[in-house]
């Protein structure tokens, strides 16, 4: 059988091997923004996976643009080189042809938290919290702080800092930075007229709410070489009343291809805490697919997708040109390994793992001692 799963794509300036890819997933393990030991063990099994495409976690462009203080950054030389380290480790043991991205992100009115694992939610006095900022001044959840309202001055900063941390990606050794524009982030929070009611240049109409997403999109543009493929994550709905709709992800999108932005990732949801509702496979995919069709960008999308087969009629039936995993990959770090076997892919595997066959082990697992 062929697969178009397992076949490669062109994105921009880069091939991927095939057409799976890992999504961004904090892990809360970094030391004022520096990957650690963590990241390298996760990045080099990202690498031996299976998947034809690798994106770091959201890393921040400032320190107080992470969301924990556990987050990784690319705001500081020292954290540059860490990562730097972490992805040199990576390369080394991919398999052929993978790709290594990083999702560069502020996080705006959600930052300073606590790690997802201790609850998530915002950093109490004597916690070494930090004063958020957003577009506007309401909190992202009723028992959230306000954020400080950024003021025009400290808006180009950040512009300058999302240039600045691009430039450090691709230096690192990068092939792919990828924007987070979704998810209730910095760039979300000015794009959705859920959160920006500013007054000013930087809010109001559809085409105001736009200037600063295409003011970081211009800043990075310049800043990356372009052997690098530049992507963004977007939303395709809020699932509000008044929220971002399909439209709105559309002309985003149409956007930054205009700005040689080579594929975007269409996700949804969590502008405000709890704004998320979507479930079923694939339950993205309508709004990637529309974005593909209205614009022949190239397109991925995840959320739900566990199965191979699932993947495969993805990008093979619904028009969508890539599928990305985040969950399956943390159930199963050789996701890819498994998907290509059900599909009747022969994937090269690293010499030193050729004494087994995926799937050899597969029984072994009935024979684990209950947990
Ligand atoms: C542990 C964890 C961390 C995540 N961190 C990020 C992130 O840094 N950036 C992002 O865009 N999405 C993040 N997500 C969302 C995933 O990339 C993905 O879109 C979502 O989990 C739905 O896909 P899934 O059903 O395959 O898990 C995270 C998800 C998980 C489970």
């Amino acid at each position: 059988m062929t697969s178009v799963l397992f076949s490669p794509l062109d994105i921009g300036p880069v091939r991927v091997p095939n057409r799976v890819a890992i999504g961004p997933m904090c892990q809360y393990s970094a030391n004022d923004g520096c990957a650690s030991d963590w990241h390298t063990q996760m990045l080099m099994n990202y690498g031996m996976s299976g998947a034809g495409t690798a994106i770091m976690e959201a890393t921040a462009v400032t320190r107080e643009g992470r969301i924990s203080l556990g987050c990784l950054g690319l705001y500081s030389d020292a954290s540059e080189y860490a990562l730097t380290r972490v992805l040199h480790a990576a390369k080394s043991v991919a398999m052929p042809g993978v790709k290594f991205g990083v999702q560069i992100c502020h996080a705006g009115r959600k930052g300073s938290t606590h790690n997802n694992w201790s609850g998530g939610g915002p950093l109490g006095r004597h916690e070494s919290g930090w004063r958020t900022v957003s577009s506007s001044a309401a909190p992202y959840a009723d028992n959230w702080p306000a954020p400080a309202e950024l003021e025009d001055a400290e808006i180009l900063a950040i512009v300058d800092a999302y240039a600045m941390a691009a430039k450090r990606a691709a230096r690192a050794g990068f092939d792919i930075v990828e924007l987070h524009a979704a998810h209730g982030y910095l760039v979300h929070q000015f794009h959705s007229p859920i959160c920006n009611k500013r007054p000013d240049r930087w809010g109001g109409d559809a085409e105001k709410r736009l200037r600063f997403p295409l003011a970081v999109a211009d800043a990075i543009r310049d800043a990356v070489p372009e052997h690098v493929a530049l992507g963004a994550r977007i939303t395709g709905t809020d699932y509000l009343d008044g929220g971002l709709t399909i439209e709105d992800g559309v002309r985003l999108a149409k956007e930054l291809q205009a700005r040689r932005f080579a594929y975007v990732c269409v996700s949804s949801g969590n502008i405000v805490h709890g704004g998320r509702p979507a479930s079923g496979v694939g339950f993205n995919v309508p709004n990637a697919a529309r974005v593909r069709a209205e614009t022949g960008m190239v397109v991925r999308t995840g959320g739900l997708i566990a199965e191979a087969n699932q993947a495969e009629e993805i990008v093979s039936a619904k028009g969508v040109d890539q599928i990305a995993i985040a969950r399956a990959q943390l159930d199963d770090p050789r996701w890819g390994w498994r998907a290509a076997e059900k599909l009747g892919v022969k994937l090269e595997l690293p010499p030193q793992y050729r004494r087994v066959s995926p799937g050899q082990w597969a029984g072994a697992k009935l024979v684990r001692p209950q947990a």
